[in-house]
């Protein structure tokens, strides 16, 4: 590589940095939203008490990536503009969630990941809106291939609530609780459950998830991306501590998990192998309170935990080309025949 070469690359990553703060800000506040019609920036401004000078000098940064076009007094996204609006998980939860965590990078590495913080809003929300393209369809196509219709679904982690609602919309029978360990994330949980029109059939709950013990057994456990933040809340022993309880108590209870293991060390996994997301969500998740394990130690910790892995699946949708998102369809070693009530075809 040239000098001159090496020289843009350093730029192209610095203004990446600029885009992506820029882009994630304009869509948490819905601005970028304003613009799917021709509209002068002057007026945007004023319907949404922004600034009409700083908001123009930002379009037209943006329109050096030709994400919006200005034509005489108008600004509009343009055709690519428009994607970047389906994207907003990952701005949500890479840029939204996880940016307070970037910019603490030296704190972390010199005191180490106790010092770590990020945006947990952000992190819901936009986990929640990716949820909507794997795990959504993944828990959807592996019950349905097991012919598996709970009727109760309990979402331990639920985050924004986003997912119970996809899952409500496709398996029109199930009613759900949502965990959450938060006040604040109950609220923000509830409040998309509002707006969904599905108060009726999905209720919050605040707890701990690893102390959640209410009585009535739902047909189905749903874990996604929690199991990795308990391994390091409790350690991989405590772990299993947890999930064996929840198997002894809820015996006849599915547990359905999504995870992103961890690459095997011993195999190749150059940054080249890893494509662009998955070399940041690694990276964020060593800088953070969380733990991913390998398909062995996920393996293990199941069966250690009294857990029968019925069914795996991957996503291995357009979003994450490499399937390196799991879902485990978990049974309790004790439940030796599903419960029939659960296996009536749809
Ligand atoms: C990556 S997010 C995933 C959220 C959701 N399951 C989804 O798929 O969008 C992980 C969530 O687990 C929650 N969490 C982590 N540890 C928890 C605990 N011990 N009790 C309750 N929630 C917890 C975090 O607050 C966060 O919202």
């Amino acid at each position: 590589m040239t000098s001159r070469d090496a020289y843009a690359k350093s730029l192209t990553y610095i203004k990446g940095y600029y885009l992506s703060e820029v882009i994630s800000s304009l869509l948490r506040s819905s601005v970028l939203y304003q613009f799917t019609t021709p509209r002068p920036p002057r007026d945007v401004a004023a319907s949404l008490a922004l600034d009409p000078e700083v908001l123009t000098a930002i379009l037209r940064f943006l329109a050096t990536e030709n994400i919006v076009v200005f034509k005489g007094n108008n600004v509009r996204l343009t055709q690519y503009g428009r994607t970047l609006l389906t994207h907003r998980g990952w701005y949500d939860l890479l840029i939204g969630g996880y940016s307070p965590t970037l910019q603490k990078v030296s704190t972390i590495m010199a005191r180490g990941k106790k010092a770590s913080i990020r945006n947990e809003t952000f992190v819901a929300l936009g986990s929640g809106a990716i949820d909507e393209y794997d795990v959504v369809p993944l828990i959807t196509s592996m019950l349905r291939k097991r012919r598996i219709c709970p009727k109760i679904v309990v979402d331990l982690g639920c985050g924004s609530g986003s997912c119970l609602v996809g899952i409500c919309r496709k398996l029109p029978t199930v009613r759900a609780i949502g965990v959450v360990g938060s006040r604040k994330l109950a609220r923000l949980s509830s409040a998309v459950v509002r707006s969904a029109g599905m108060s009726g059939r999905i209720t919050i709950a605040t707890s701990n998830v690893a102390d959640y013990s209410k009585r009535g057994a739902p047909d189905l456990f749903l874990c996604a991306f929690v199991l990795q933040e308990l391994v390091y809340q409790r350690g991989r022993d405590g772990l299993v501590t947890f999930l064996q309880r929840l198997a002894r108590t809820y015996p006849k209870s599915w547990l359905f998990v999504v995870e992103v293991p961890a690459p095997d060390p011993r195999a190749d996994s150059s940054p080249a192998t890893l494509g662009p997301y998955y070399s940041c969500y690694f990276l964020v998740h060593s800088l953070t309170r969380q733990q991913l394990l390998t398909t062995k130690q996920w393996d293990d910790v199941f069966r250690r935990s009294g857990y029968t892995i019925v069914d795996k699946g991957l996503t291995g949708h357009q979003f994450d080309p490499s399937a390196s998102e799991v879902g485990y369809l978990l049974r309790p070693q004790s439940q030796k025949q599903p419960a029939l009530s659960s296996l009536k075809a749809r």
